[in-house]
């Protein structure tokens, strides 16, 4: 028994999930994590399944009885599950838009049957081809046609963003949102589809490096271990509930830079060639020119500042691709946890962590 909160935490399995679950654990806080496994692994919590105070359940969001079950029997609710990934929204773009509404619906209403605080994650998709920058939480919305998958996925998390916002407005429940923009580091699932794993892979192995269309887009990276301390930064204040804040890195870097800098990194003689998004992704692609967040909000109410930059996730990006490369030579599968060879690597520098490779694009939704 423990006086902590006991917190149930959606897509536990999962990158950004796994980690949060890690986080929570080390402060001594007793986690369920409900995951169906779709996009996350039970790797990904192999420290977490060792400890006493957490407990995993498979199962979905979209299962109401079991969900409702899980949310009583817990103090707090942070809401990760969803379907992500370019590919899968593109081949399963129904079933994608079902989990990321009806799941999130589910959460909400056993949140507010059971009055626990939930936090819901959003994402830097919201703001859709908003390219002026650095977007605050208030900034528009642009979006194309529904018909074109990734704004599907925007507006499935604009639904889940209204849900929350309703719900406390007319039921009083306790919602906070957060909107994530890039997030890299350790544990990404290769269905994401990011672009410094990817790059990292092919200055590794000498091959090109391939920049979707002029490569003058820019975006800002932002570490796994930096976006899981704003959230716990968030849960500490009573203050965020009722708000929404952006969790993002202010470092802007355009890909065509950010393939230079790689190159750099990895002391590789790869070239860069460009692709024409039309090429990476088909016909009818849409991209946007810039994404910048602007965190002042967060900033101002819990003081949140990252603690590593570009070249820190470089440095591990590339430590990885190293690492996997080598067992693919070997003909390994790899033995490790994705990124234990830059956990090696980067102890020095950086104090933790690692980097998954794999990827297919500079825009995860
Ligand atoms: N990683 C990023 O850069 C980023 C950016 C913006 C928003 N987000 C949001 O952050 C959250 C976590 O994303 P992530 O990057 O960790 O991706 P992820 O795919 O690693 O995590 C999502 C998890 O949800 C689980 N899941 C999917 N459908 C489920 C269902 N029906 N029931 C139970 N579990 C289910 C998956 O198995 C996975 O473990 C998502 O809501 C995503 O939209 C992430």
């Amino acid at each position: 028994m423990t006086d902590h909160p006991k917190y149930l935490v959606t897509g536990g399995a999962g990158f950004i999930g796994s980690h949060l679950v890690d986080a929570l654990l080390a402060r001594g806080e007793p986690v369920v994590a409900l995951d169906d496994l779709s996009t996350g692994r039970l790797q990904n919590l192999a420290g977490a399944r060792t400890h006493g105070h957490f407990q995993f359940v498979h199962g979905s969001v979209l299962d109401g009885p079991l969900v409702d079950k899980l949310v009583g029997e817990c103090d707090r609710v942070v809401h990760l599950a969803a379907a992500v990934g370019v590919k899968l929204i593109i081949e399963q773009p129904l079933r994608s838009f079902t989990i990321n509404t009806k799941g999130t619906e589910t959460v909400m209403e056993a949140a507010y049957r059971h009055g626990r605080p939930v936090i819901l994650a959003s994402t830097s998709e919201i703001y859709g081809k908003n390219s002026s920058g650095p977007l605050n939480e208030m900034s528009d919305r642009i979006l194309g046609s529904p018909s074109v998958p990734r704004w599907s996925y925007s507006t499935a998390k604009a639904v889940d963003e209204i849900l929350a916002e309703l719900y406390r407005r007319e039921y009083g429940l306790r919602s906070t949102i957060v909107r994530f923009f890039n997030t890299v580091g350790p544990r990404q699932s290769p269905a994401y589809g990011m672009v410094i794993p990817r790059f990292a892979r092919q200055a590794v192995r000498g091959e090109p490096l391939t920049v979707h269309g002029t490569g003058r887009q820019s975006r800002c990276f932002l570490h796994v271990s930096d976006v899981v301390a704003a959230l716990v930064s968030l849960i500490d204040r009573p203050e965020a509930e009722g708000e929404t804040f952006n969790i993002g890195s202010d470092e802007e870097i355009s890909i065509l830079d950010l393939a230079a800098r790689t190159v750099t990194c990895a002391k590789s003689a790869s070239p860069v060639e460009r692709v024409s998004y039309n090429e990476a992704y088909g016909p009818g692609f849409e991209d946007m020119d810039r994404r910048v967040p602007d965190t002042t909000k967060l900033r101002a109410l819990t003081g949140w500042q990252p603690r590593r930059n570009l070249d820190d996730i470089l440095a591990d990006a590339v430590a990885d691709a190293v690492a996997d490369t080598a067992a693919d030579a070997r003909g390994e599968m790899p033995q490790q946890e994705p990124g234990a060879a830059s956990r090696r690597t980067a102890e020095g520098h950086t104090g933790d962590t690692d980097g998954r490779a794999t990827a297919a694009s500079a825009c995860p939704v």
